[in-house]
């Protein structure tokens, strides 16, 4: 017997055992499903492992601070706690120093107690069946910790878990900031501390507060009292407000940057204080949305005077080293109306009134810098002249952007963030502050410190603007955050449905406030409840149609069905994952169980229509909404009717094909201000039936 023949031997011996083995691991893998490590984690941490085992929930979990502390700390431990037990109904030990933990949390340096720009925000955390170690250099980093292993809880069988898992995590930009603006329309202090939660629990760590604007000046000046006593029609935040807010962020690892927009946007400070706009006025509070003309006047020094002790008196509310001072869409119309700045341009050889708001931005910037503040502004105020100390944060296309980089400036990504616009969290998801291909030094690359969603006010309240900044600012989140490679769109969806309920649990209101607008409508739960089929499948119009067919302002009460609806309502994606598996699923199970899912959407669609009906007749706001209501039930008909031909591979007959088309066609046109957001998905599944 040769060598060779035992050798054929074993590996015959060997492939069956193989064979089995992989049987075995395949099974294995099946339940794994259900036993394993379900990675929902949002943002995706920059390197993750996934160890065997888990660790149970049970009231023997226990933690210590191991290491450095402060109250901070000590605070953030004690909710994750609250929250682990909020989940998982195990009561938990609230002592925060027991002995031999399972979670063991070590910070290197407690020392910082609030979230400087540039902090190391890194962390690790090792999981297995008997403990969890954190291990964080600031307890910054810690604070995420407990995020990501808030997260990491899964249900196995009657347990909640925490799957064994090694975690490395740091953010790949150091600034991911949320703006919002209580200028258009104010925002309680509520509505701030929910968005905070929010913004920690998905890493952003920097809101951008947009506090002045030509429709109100909203923060206290004891310095300059008639700013927001003239400027507010009452409505701003004092000086105590303030600094609870600047408080809870710092908690949270967020740091507060105050935006004061000027030299235009700025209507508001010149009610109180004339003296400093470029027209004589009388000014008042506007309602009108859009760009206005009233500009601060940049040739008397008493601007500059003013503005030094104003920026004076905001920097002891303020600690973050950045200010931002706008400098948007600053059309100089009042300017050039005005001689005595038109001679001013002359004298200081200004040519226009672009290289006059840099000059304005030259004698703004050392006042800043003399309160340690460094400059922000909008992209309007690059300029030759323009100190390369300040960030330039881009709002007009990611070119500008990179333009800034090769001047030296540092940057900020915010197109195409707008959350007031209709982009998707996908083409949100696609855009990257530093894209591939952009053709930066590494020096260059460095200036791009990440980027900012923007919730503008214009159409939003305390009731719906939830629903505008959340689900889809969770996936802005992870694009800064997370390493540029990761880029799957329908992973991204597939965790936003989950990062989506824990917003929910958090209190923040992205479902509940719009379906307690619906039922406001309705007027009734059962209609609220058919009122809901109909918002899980359309979208507001985008931001400019909406300004052209309802001609809004500050004063237009936001509480339609459109108002309820929301861009890229989870549906979208829903449903174009089920089209695709039923289609072109992997298997005969996947396309049957896709196939009956999809039925029984259609289904709801139809059985809705008298509710609708109904609605229709009897409530008064739900008159403008009339086509979309007929329009849902014959979607559904259309869609049963797709896959009952497809089902028994029959060939429509032409008039129900052109009658398919109609519908779809008409169903495209924009009515109730809203936009049907499953239309390519149906479409996909007639052109399918047609073609059989
Ligand atoms: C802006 O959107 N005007 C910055």
């Amino acid at each position: 017997v040769s060598d060779t023949s035992r050798y054929s031997r074993f590996f015959f011996v060997d492939s069956i055992l193989w064979a089995l083995v992989l049987l075995l691991l395949a099974t294995y893998a099946a339940h794994a499903q259900d036993a394993g490590f379900h990675n929902t984690l949002m943002p995706q941490p920059a390197t993750l492992t996934v160890g065997s085992g888990s660790l149970p929930i049970t009231s023997a979990l226990s933690l210590t601070l191991n290491g450095g502390k402060n109250p901070l700390l000590l605070d953030a431990a004690a909710r994750m706690l609250r929250r682990l037990e909020a989940e998982t109904a195990v009561p938990l030990q609230k002592n925060l120093q027991a002995a031999n933990a399972v979670i063991d949390v070590k910070v290197e340096d407690a020392s910082a107690t609030r979230p400087a720009f540039g902090i190391d925000e890194s962390y690790t955390l090792d999981s297995d069946s008997s403990r969890v170690l954190i291990h964080a250099k600031t307890i910054f980093g810690a604070i995420y910790a407990f995020e990501t292993l808030l997260q990491l809880v899964e249900p196995q069988g009657d347990d909640f878990v925490i799957p064994a898992v090694h975690i490395a995590d740091a953010p790949r930009f150091p600034w991911r900031g949320l703006l919002l603006d209580p200028g258009r329309h104010f925002l309680s202090v509520d509505e701030i501390l929910r968005t905070l939660d929010g913004m920690a629990a998905v890493k952003l760590n920097v809101l951008h507060w947009h506090l002045t604007e030509d429709q109100g000046f909203r923060i206290e000046s004891l310095r300059y009292p008639k700013l927001h006593q003239l400027g507010s029609e009452g409505q701003y935040y004092t000086q105590q407000q303030v600094r609870e807010i600047v408080r809870y962020a710092a908690a949270r690892g967020i740091r507060v940057m105050p935006e004061f927009d000027i030299p235009g946007h700025s209507t508001t400070w010149f009610i109180g204080y004339p003296e400093l706009a470029s027209q004589p006025g009388p000014y008042e509070v506007s309602h009108a949305n859009g760009v206005h003309d009233a500009a601060m006047n940049p040739a008397r020094e008493e601007t500059y005077r003013f503005l030094d002790n104003f920026f004076g008196e905001m920097t002891a509310l303020f600690p973050d080293e950045f200010i931002h001072i706008g400098g948007d869409e600053s059309n100089g119309k009042h300017w050039m109306a005005n001689p005595e700045i038109v001679r001013f341009m002359k004298e200081h050889n200004l040519p226009d009134t672009k290289a006059l708001q840099a000059y304005f931005n030259h004698r703004v910037e050392p006042l800043l810098k003399k309160h340690n503040r460094q400059m922000v502004g909008w992209d309007e105020i690059l300029h030759a002249d323009l100190s390369p100390d300040v960030v330039v944060q881009n709002w007009h296309g990611i070119e500008f952007l990179i333009d800034g980089a090769r001047q030296g400036h540092r940057g900020l990504l915010s197109q195409p963030f707008y959350l007031d616009h209709a982009y998707s969290a996908g083409q949100m998801y696609a855009a990257d502050p530093l894209p591939a291909g952009a053709g930066l030094s590494d020096a260059e690359a460095k200036l791009i410190l990440g980027g900012e969603a923007c919730m503008w006010g214009e159409l939003v309240s305390n009731e719906n603007i939830d629903s505008r900044i959340w689900p889809r600012s969770a996936a802005v989140a992870e694009r800064f955050w997370s390493p540029v490679a990761t880029r799957d769109v329908e992973d991204m969806y597939r965790r936003l449905a989950v990062m989506s309920l824990r917003l929910d649990a958090l209190g923040v209101t992205h479902l509940s406030g719009p379906q307690r607008g619906l039922r406001q409508i309705a007027g009734s739960l059962e209609g609220a409840s058919a009122l809901e089929q109909l918002q899980a499948v359309l979208q507001p119009v985008d931001f400019h149609p909406r300004q052209l067919l309802q001609h809004t302002s500050a004063l237009t009460p936001l509480v339609r069905f459109v108002d309820y609806a929301q861009f890229d309502p989870l549906m979208q994606d829903h449903l174009r994952v089920l089209v695709e598996e039923y289609l072109h699923g992997a298997n005969a199970t996947q396309h049957t169980t896709a196939g009956q899912q999809l039925r029984s959407i259609f289904e709801s669609w139809i059985a809705v229509a008298p509710a609708l009906e109904q609605l229709v007749r009897n409530r008064p706001l739900m008159h403008e909404m009339r086509t979309r209501c007929e329009q849902l039930p014959q979607l559904g008909r259309l869609g049963m009717e797709a896959i009952d031909d497809i089902e028994a591979h029959r060939v429509p007959q032409p008039a129900s094909v052109k009658d398919g088309q109609a519908l779809l066609a008409q169903s495209e046109q924009s009515s109730g201000f809203t936009d049907f957001v499953v239309l390519p998905q149906l479409k996909t599944l007639v052109d399918a039936a047609e073609k059989p």
